[in-house]
């Protein structure tokens, strides 16, 4: 193992670090696999409850277990009440994605297990954050607009219980149906930069809740999960737009990107954007806002003939495109969209986090420490000659 392997790769694209059986991506097919299930399969006949226990456990529950295990994040979710009394001292502008990872080593404070570093602990301390992640979303949602949170509907499923908690109404059945089946698209996508953020952290042997606050940092950015509220901002700026094509075409001579298009590994549509699109449709219908559809649908056109004539051809849309109008329309303000993402991927960053503490997928635990290549300035081995300040040049 002190062998070094000299190729440098910035961005580590195609370089494989580890081994997993969580999930699996072939970008060129455009397929997406959770523990053996196509997410296809998973989006048309699972539950956000089922998947996550399947990227968990890596088997499916039979119906008791997954009553069991959906009882046991329903009693999981009171978020402790010294996190909303301080919530209330909080700047209201602090950005939901701040809220959510400062609000991780709190939770860790708590966790009657923290320290306990077995596979069981591990499952429960999971079980706590995809609980009370969505409460901590909902509550500083309206902490921020000078309401109350308010407390979590034992009767209601993990999507609609969120929308109860956000909006203070209980929420259409199929809207609730729909979200779940986002979080069942957004839980896991093998070594994406907020998942290997988690696992990097955690292979120092640091515990759940500090590998999780990385993978949250690592998602606000908007090259990975930050992405859908820009692509919201996109449309909203767009709203009145004649010459959406013409747009499109400035937006690329000007250097800029189009967010929600592109992908490090899908080189065709991403798997998981085919629904969110029928989604957006739907829900465009349903509330009789077309709009979203009709104009993302635009700028996807125009997207992809200006790629192609860039010699781009393999751009096209991603999970945040069409997952933007969709959360709108189901009245989602656009900084809470990468939150979302969050609420969900907690399912994948979880089971992430207990097979990379576990070794599950190789021989044993192996901390992880790439090496850099020194393009700084060097005066050889001995070092550069320490000049006071009074003399330096
Ligand atoms: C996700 C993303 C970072 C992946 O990119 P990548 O495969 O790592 O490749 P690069 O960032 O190096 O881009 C490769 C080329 O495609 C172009 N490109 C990729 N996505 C683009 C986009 N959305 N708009 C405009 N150009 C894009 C880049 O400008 C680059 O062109 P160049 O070689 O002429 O410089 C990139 O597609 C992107 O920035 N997309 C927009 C943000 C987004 O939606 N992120 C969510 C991902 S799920």
């Amino acid at each position: 193992m002190n062998e070094t392997v000299r190729v440098k790769n910035i961005g580590l694209r195609g370089v494989t670090v580890a081994d997993t059986k969580i999930s699996f991506i072939d970008g060129e097919q455009g397929v997406l696999i959770y523990r053996g299930f196509r997410i296809e399969e998973l989006a048309q006949h699972s539950s956000f409850m089922e998947t996550t226990y399947l990227l968990l456990h890596g088997v499916l529950p039979d119906r008791d277990q997954l009553e069991v295990f959906s009882q046991q994040v329903v009693q999981a979710r009171q978020v402790p009440g010294f996190l909303y009394e301080s919530f209330h001292e909080w700047p209201r502008e602090g950005q939901p994605m701040d809220v959510l990872q400062a609000s991780l080593p709190m939770l860790a404070m708590v966790d009657p297990e923290l320290s306990v570093e077995t596979r069981e602990a591990n499952i429960l301390k999971a079980i706590r954050l995809i609980a009370r992640l969505p409460g901590i979303v909902a509550a500083w949602h309206r902490i921020r607009k000078g309401l109350e949170p308010l407390p979590s509907d034992d009767h209601l499923s993990h999507a609609a219980n969120f929308l109860w908690q956000l909006h203070g109404r209980k929420p259409d059945e199929e809207i609730a149906r729909d979200l779940d089946t986002c979080l069942v698209l957004h839980a896991d996508h093998t070594f994406n930069a907020s998942t290997f953020a988690c696992r990097e952290v955690v292979s120092t042997q640091a515990h759940m809740y500090a590998g999780v606050a990385a993978g949250v940092g690592a998602l606000s950015g908007s090259l990975h999960g930050g992405a859908n509220a820009q692509v919201m901002k996109m449309l909203l700026e767009l709203e009145f737009e004649k010459d959406v094509a013409g747009w499109v075409k400035k937006q690329l001579e000007h250097g800029q990107r189009i967010m929600g298009m592109g992908h490090a590994v899908y080189k065709t549509t991403d798997p998981r954007a085919k629904f969110l699109k029928e989604m957006a449709y739907r829900l465009g219908k349903k509330l009789g806002q077309e709009k979203w559809f009709r104009l993302s649908s635009q700028i996807e056109e125009g997207a992809i003939e200006e790629f192609k004539k860039r010699g781009q051809p393999t751009i096209k849309p991603n999970v945040d495109f069409y997952s933007a109008p969709v959360y709108y329309m189901m009245g989602i303000p656009g900084d809470l969209m990468t939150p979302i993402f969050a609420i969900s991927r907690i399912a994948g960053w979880c089971a992430h986090i207990i097979e990379e503490k576990f070794a599950e997928a190789q021989e044993k635990p192996a901390l992880y420490r790439p090496k850099a290549e020194y393009v700084g300035n060097y005066c050889g081995l001995m070092g550069c000659t320490y000049e006071p300040p009074e003399v330096r040049q």
